[in-house]
């Protein structure tokens, strides 16, 4: 049998799943419900005289009335038309997606660690404390940092928390230096961070090479004396570039009396080759969910862990995690602490998937593990440099940017449409339109990050799809332009879609 309907070209499968493709808002009918409860066998409670104005109107929560079956089979539509790393490669740059292995689950999974109140007595989770502390050791091993705290909840937090303890410094110093430096192809975390903790950032021009410079740097520390906090420098940088001049940046900073924090959240490209706390840098986030394999996407949870050098250990936000001969036990008692960031003690459930993942593989298995996300993405970047334009002519580390700039002067198909018409080959998007074009030379990036656990077919296979979408687009260009084709849905109005949620969540 045929997998198309002959007349429409329709896959049956997708068919299928837009015969039910109405949303749930719309789906039910008033009294439907997909629960059996035993009659009331208590009085029943007058919400507005037991809540007064909390309770809730006569209106109810306004949420679908449906049958079971109708709620199972709205959710596994809706598994079906998603994509995740557990269906095929997640080429998300910047996102480090990664395959989670299971092991990792089956640990976070254990009954005691995942049966846990973090109210219970600090006696009684000894084990728990036990696994902070051996991760903050193996953290601080592998980036060459004294202290590591576990309580940022995300790599933004955890940038957060790094501005908090260099202000904290510079305030213990009687200084209130307000400029952090931030080179042009940074994340947009950066920047939020600095603004939060009421510090201005000053731009600078990464150079024709994709690389930051020394020289900026020599130039804005004249610029601004006497009031350099730090600088911030993702290294590799969001180019996939590995920052060669870091060193002799951190000098210069360090003598116009600021910090260097670098944005490590790309470290899987990094393990076992250099350890930034020895190369001058005094603070870094790693993201966990990134570097160490612990699920991400959807907005979390994340872990956003931040390592400092001695100088900034008694600004670490309380509790930290100590041990006292074979015992372990929070400290809350640290007079020059930022303080607490978030409730309890960080998102734990993270730790013991990152912590089983550095056991499994040990120091020689993470090297490898960098090794093999560099090698992988300078497979790709070789193999599609002759489909795409390079954004620079540099080898990757763990990710590699390329533009749409030749295809778009000679076809008129453009970054948006290589991503849309990729998905018709079975693949998620790389990351688009970031960097952003004024780092790629006025061109739309695809910023491609295979990561390590991708074999050579698989790569192969994709530089297949996207070396194919190229030559498809000399011959027939609206192909592309009016892909997708074989999805649920086609080319969906994005903008509105993120300025306009209500349409997703009102019930006519
Ligand atoms: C370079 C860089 N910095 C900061 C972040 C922010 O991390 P998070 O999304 O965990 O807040 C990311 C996220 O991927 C990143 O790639």
């Amino acid at each position: 049998m045929s997998d198309k309907d002959t007349k429409s070209g329709t896959p049956i499968a997708t068919r299928q799943l837009l015969h039910t493709s109405r949303p749930i808002f719309e789906q039910g009918t008033p009294g439907r419900s997909g629960a059996s409860l035993p009659p009331l066998d208590v009085p029943a409670i007058d919400a507005a005289k037991a809540f007064g104005a909390l309770a809730r109107g006569d209106g109810g929560p306004g949420l679908p009335e449906v049958s079971e079956v109708e709620v199972t089979r709205h959710y596994t539509r809706l598994s079906r038309w998603n994509y995740a790393i557990d269906i095929g490669l997640y080429p998300l740059g910047s996102c480090t997606m990664k395959y989670n292995p299971k092991v990792n689950e089956r640990a976070a999974r254990m009954p005691g660690f995942a049966g846990l109140h973090p109210a219970q007595p600090e006696s009684t989770v000894e084990g728990a404390l036990e696994l902070m502390w051996g991760l903050e050791r193996a953290l601080c091993e592998i980036g060459g940092f004294a202290r590591v705290t576990l309580q940022p909840a995300a790599g933004a937090q955890g940038e957060l928390a790094g501005v908090m303890m260099i202000r904290a410094y510079h305030a213990d110093k009687g200084r209130r230096p307000a400029k952090v430096l931030i080179p042009d192809s940074a994340h947009g975390t950066n920047p939020a961070s600095c603004a939060l903790n009421s510090m201005e950032t000053v731009g600078l021009k990464t150079g024709a090479d994709g690389l930051l410079h020394v020289e900026a740097v020599k130039e804005a520390c004249a610029a601004h004396k006497d009031n350099i906090a730090a600088i911030m420098i993702t290294n590799p940088s969001t180019l996939g570039l590995f920052e060669e001049q870091l060193g002799e940046i951190a000098d210069v900073v360090h003598e116009a009396g600021g910090l260097v924090y670098m944005d490590g959240a790309n470290l899987n490209a990094l393990l076992g080759k250099v350890r930034p706390g020895e190369a001058g840098v005094d603070v870094m986030h790693i993201n966990l969910h990134k570097t160490f394999t612990t699920p991400h996407g959807g907005g979390g949870p994340g872990s956003g862990v931040v390592g400092v050098v001695s100088k900034l250990e008694p600004y670490l936000p309380t509790p930290t995690v100590e041990k006292t001969g074979d015992k372990y036990r929070l400290e809350y008692n640290r007079p020059k602490s930022i303080g607490r960031l978030r409730s309890f003690f960080g998102n734990f459930g993270m730790f013991i998937r990152a912590y089983s993942y550095i056991r499994e593989l040990g120091g020689p298995g993470l090297t490898l593990a960098t090794e093999m996300a560099v090698l992988n993405a300078n497979y790709i970047r070789a193999r599609l440099a002759g489909s795409y334009s390079l954004a620079y002519d540099k080898p990757s580390m763990h990710e590699v940017v390329f533009t749409d700039k030749k295809l778009k002067r000679e076809t008129g198909v453009q970054t948006l449409d290589v991503a849309k018409r990729l998905m018709d080959f079975g693949y998620h998007p790389p990351t688009i339109y970031f960097p952003l074009p004024a780092v790629t030379g006025g061109a739309g990036a695809l910023m491609i990050e295979p990561t390590e656990t991708e074999t050579p077919e698989t790569l192969d296979s994709f530089c297949d799809a996207m070396a194919a979408i190229a030559e498809e687009a000399k011959r027939d260009p609206e192909i592309a332009k009016n892909a997708p084709h074989e999805t649920a849905l086609r080319r969906l109005d994005e903008t509105r879609a993120a300025r306009n949620p209500k349409l997703r969540w009102t019930r006519e």
